[in-house]
């Protein structure tokens, strides 16, 4: 049997909605799918407004220039994290600071934020690990106290909460990501929720190539021209269409998702106590099954299993490369205190296959980890 990591699905009416935005004879951004989704994911996250984008990435290199990274600002966040987060800071030239996570959950250590902090701090990008999230009352603030702007790079946790509230709801601005591994999928894809109203009129400018075209199109001005630096960040309505018929089966693909993700857990819990760490959800906080990982005792163990289950066809991945001592990490970025926990964990994790509907496969590589780790360990 051939079990991929991940396997992208139809929900329900994607191929109706792409039809509808053809005969709807706009194929250009911020039609009318793009203005549903938009609407669905701000009443769900509870932002202020959501602007799509055609990536997460996109989402975060607009939120870099919306708060104003100049070349030599700092910002801080986790090594442990997908090279867009540092990305978007290092395109402004500004300089992504580094700092260790926490051991249960691999989201940044919030105690290790003051003292990265220096007169050149901008910002806190804290991800949100599996889609569990960061320690976000304490980075708010610790943020209110110094004075910057928190940014979640929230690409992996549409739907989870964080005392009672959405992640994505939390910072200043949130990046999410609809990039087909994700739970709510548009092949690439993403979104820019913004919670600090005084910075939607320039989000919209930054994402329409600097023009102020949207206060044009609502009849605010008479004609539209450059205003501002940006670039093409929303995506066309196809994508939109896509999108808007995942976020009408947002519960349906959440539950069929966290069912896998609870099957996963009730089976390799156990190995807990022969040194097999699996997910730790923190107390007021739920996650969206976004991804199930286990961490093994040694680096080696991490790497036979993985040979082990490719050679019974199941692809299980592992997950950050820290970007602390990456070739463009080692250039742009700095770090700051020991990043033991990033190096030790990530050597050490593993991600299982999850998807939609993975249902028999999903037996089929539970048996199969459960037998190669009772060999292993
Ligand atoms: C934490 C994090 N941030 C950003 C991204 C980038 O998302 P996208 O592929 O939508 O640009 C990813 C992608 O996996 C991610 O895991």
């Amino acid at each position: 049997m051939k079990v991929p990591f991940n396997r992208p699905s139809l929900a329900g009416k994607e191929l109706d909605y792409i039809q509808e935005a053809v005969s709807l004879g706009q194929l250009a951004g911020d039609g009318n799918f793009t203005i549903r989704c938009q609407n669905k994911l701000s009443a769900y996250i509870g932002a202020n407004a959501v602007l799509l984008t055609h990536s997460c990435t996109a989402a975060l290199e607009m939120a870099a220039i919306l708060i104003g990274v100049e070349p030599g600002d700092e910002v801080i966040m986790p090594s442990y994290t997908f090279v867009s987060t540092a990305n978007a800071v290092a395109l402004r030239r500004g300089i992504p600071v580094f700092v260790d996570i926490r051991p249960d959950t691999l989201n940044i250590d919030e105690d290790l934020i003051e003292s990265a902090i220096t007169s050149r701090t901008k910002a806190i990008f804290p991800v949100h690990y599996a889609g569990v999230p960061a320690e976000m009352d304490r980075i708010v603030q610790i943020a209110n106290r110094h004075s910057l702007y928190v940014v979640e790079d929230a690409a992996q946790a549409l739907g989870s909460t964080y005392n009672g509230r959405k992640a994505g709801s939390l910072g200043h601005l949130a990046a999410f990501s609809f990039h087909e591994t994700k739970n709510i999928i548009s092949g690439e894809g993403g979104a820019l929720a913004i919670n600090d109203g005084s910075l939607l009129e320039r989000a919209e400018i930054i994402r329409e190539k600097g023009t102020n075209r949207k206060r044009f199109f609502r009849g605010q001005v008479d004609k539209y021209t450059w205003v501002d630096v940006g670039s093409s960040f929303l995506p066309g309505e196809l994508i939109a269409a896509f999108l808007c018929a995942q976020l009408d089966e947002l519960d349906t693909i959440g539950s069929n998702r966290m069912a896998s993700w609870t099957k996963y857990d009730d089976a390799l819990q156990g190995f807990a106590s022969r040194g097999v760490r699996t997910p730790i959800v923190p107390p007021g906080r739920t996650h969206n099954a976004h991804l199930y990982y286990i961490i093994l005792p040694t680096p080696e163990m991490r790497q036979k299993l993985i040979a082990l289950l490719r050679q019974d066809g199941i692809n299980a991945p592992f997950h950050y490369v820290p970007l602390h001592n990456s070739p463009a990490g080692t250039k742009l970025a700095r770090t700051s205190g020991d990043l033991f926990h990033t190096q030790d964990l990530s050597e050490r994790l593993v991600r299982l296959p999850l998807y939609p509907h993975i249902d028999s496969q999903l037996d089929y590589v539970i048996e199969r980890v459960i037998r190669h780790l009772d060999a292993l360990l």
